[in-house]
C-alpha cells in the first residue's frame, strides 16, 4: 500500500467489509473477519497503523482519526452481527429439540478467560521480562495493612465508614480499598532477604472495594494492579521509564504518558499518570472526555515510613510503587464505554470480546 492511495484503499476495504460481514453465517466466520480487519497483527487496521507511523505529520491526525472511526464502526457492526448469530443459534438449537428430542442437547458455549483476566495476564507478561513476579493478598484486610502500614493517618477521610466497607462486629477488618496493602505484606515478607536479592520487584493484581455508586464509570468493586520496585538510588526517572515501556507495550509505540503531581500518604513525591487517549490520539473524544488524556494510575516514590514499618532501612533502600485501574485500561483497550458490562456476564458482550466461542 502506498500513502497516496490510502483514501481509496480505505473506501474499498469499508465496502468489502460490509459485504463479507453480511455473508458471515456463524460466529467462527465473524471472528475470522474480525482478525482479518481489526486484529492486532496483520489486519487491515494494523497495517494502516503501520503506515500511519511513517505518514507526514500533517496527515497523521486526520488519518489516525479516520482509521479509528473505521475501526469503531467495524467493531460495532461485528458486535451486532455476533449477537444476531448467537440469537439465531439459540433459536435453531431450540427448534431442533422441539421436533427431535433424541438429538443430543445443544452444546453449552465454550468457556474462556474473562476480558479483565486476559488484560491482567497481558500486563503481567509485559512486566515479567523486567523481573516482576506476582504477589497476592486477601480481599478482607486488616486496618493495619490497608491504612497504618501505608502511613494513612487514623483521621484520614478514606478510613471512614462512608468510603470503606467494614465488617460488622469486626471493626479492625475491612474490604481492602486498594491493592497497596499487598505492598505492606510483601515488603514484610521479603525484608529479611532483601540484601541477598539486591531488591524487590512485584505486581499485585486483585479486587478492591469502595462505597461508590454503580454508574458507567464507577463500581463498588473494581480491580487494581499494584506494582512495586525496591532497589538502590531509585528515582522518578525509573518509574517514568518503566511505565512508558508498559504503556507502549500495551497500546503501541505511539503511546505517550504524562505525570501530574498528586498526593498519597505512602509515596513522596506522588503523582497521577495519564496516557494519551489511544482512541483519538489526544484530539479529544468521548472516552477521554475531550481532554485528550485518560488517568490510569497513581504512583510515586515509596515513603520512608512505609519502609520503616516493614523493617527495611530507608537510608539504604529506595523504590517506587504504582496502582493501576484495570477497568479504566480495559475500557480503552476494548473501547467499552460502560464498565458495568465487565461485571454483568452478558454472553453477547463476552463473545464480542473474543472470549466465548
Ligand atoms: N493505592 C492508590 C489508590 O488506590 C494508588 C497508588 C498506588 C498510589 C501506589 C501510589 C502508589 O488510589
Amino acid at each position: 500500500m502506498n500513502l497516496s492511495l490510502l483514501p481509496s484503499e480505505i473506501e474499498k476495504a469499508a465496502t468489502e467489509f460490509g459485504l463479507l460481514l453480511e455473508k458471515c453465517s456463524n460466529l467462527d466466520a465473524a471472528m475470522r473477519l474480525k482478525g482479518q480487519y481489526i486484529g492486532r497483527e496483520d489486519s487491515f487496521v494494523a497495517q494502516m497503523m503501520g503506515l500511519l507511523r511513517v505518514a507526514p505529520k500533517e496527515q497523521k491526525r486526520e488519518l489516525g482519526a479516520t482509521i479509528n472511526e473505521l475501526k469503531s464502526i467495524w467493531e460495532n457492526a461485528l458486535r451486532d452481527r455476533q449477537s444476531l448469530l448467537v440469537e439465531e443459534r439459540r433459536r435453531n438449537d431450540a427448534s431442533a429439540l422441539a421436533w427431535d428430542n433424541t438429538l443430543p442437547p445443544p452444546m453449552p458455549l465454550k468457556g474462556a478467560l474473562h476480558p479483565l483476566t486476559s488484560l491482567i495476564d497481558r500486563l503481567v507478561e509485559i512486566f515479567r521480562p523486567l523481573g516482576y513476579h506476582v504477589e497476592e493478598g486477601p480481599e478482607a484486610e486488616t486496618e493495619e495493612n490497608n491504612f497504618d502500614g501505608l502511613n494513612i493517618p487514623a483521621d484520614h477521610p478514606a478510613r471512614g465508614a462512608g468510603d470503606t466497607f467494614y465488617f460488622a462486629g469486626h471493626q479492625e477488618l475491612l474490604l481492602r480499598t486498594h491493592t497497596s496493602p499487598v505492598q505492606v505484606r510483601t515488603l514484610k515478607k521479603l525484608a529479611p532477604n532483601i540484601g541477598k536479592k539486591g531488591g524487590i520487584r512485584f505486581l499485585a493484581p486483585g479486587r478492591v472495594y469502595r462505597k461508590d455508586e454503580l454508574d458507567p464509570t464507577h463500581s463498588p468493586m473494581f480491580h487494581q494492579l499494584e506494582g512495586m520496585l525496591v532497589g538502590r538510588d531509585i528515582g522518578m526517572h525509573h518509574l517514568k521509564g518503566t511505565l512508558a515501556y508498559a504503556m507502549k507495550s500495551l497500546f503501541g509505540s505511539e503511546a505517550d504518558i504524562r505525570f501530574r503531581p498528586s498526593y498519597f500518604p505512602f509515596v513522596e513525591p506522588g503523582c497521577e499518570v495519564d496516557v494519551r487517549c489511544p482512541l483519538c490520539f489526544g484530539k479529544g473524544c468521548r472516552v477521554c472526555k475531550n481532554s485528550g488524556w485518560v488517568e490510569i494510575l497513581g504512583a510515586g516514590l515509596v515513603h520512608p515510613k512505609v519502609f520503616v514499618y516493614a523493617g527495611i532501612d530507608p537510608d539504604i533502600w529506595s523504590g517506587f510503587a504504582f496502582g493501576m485501574g484495570v477497568e479504566r485500561i480495559a475500557m480503552m483497550v476494548s473501547q467499552t464505554p460502560d464498565l458495568r458490562l465487565f461485571f454483568e456476564n452478558d454472553q453477547r458482550f463476552l463473545a464480542s470480546m473474543g472470549g466465548l466461542g
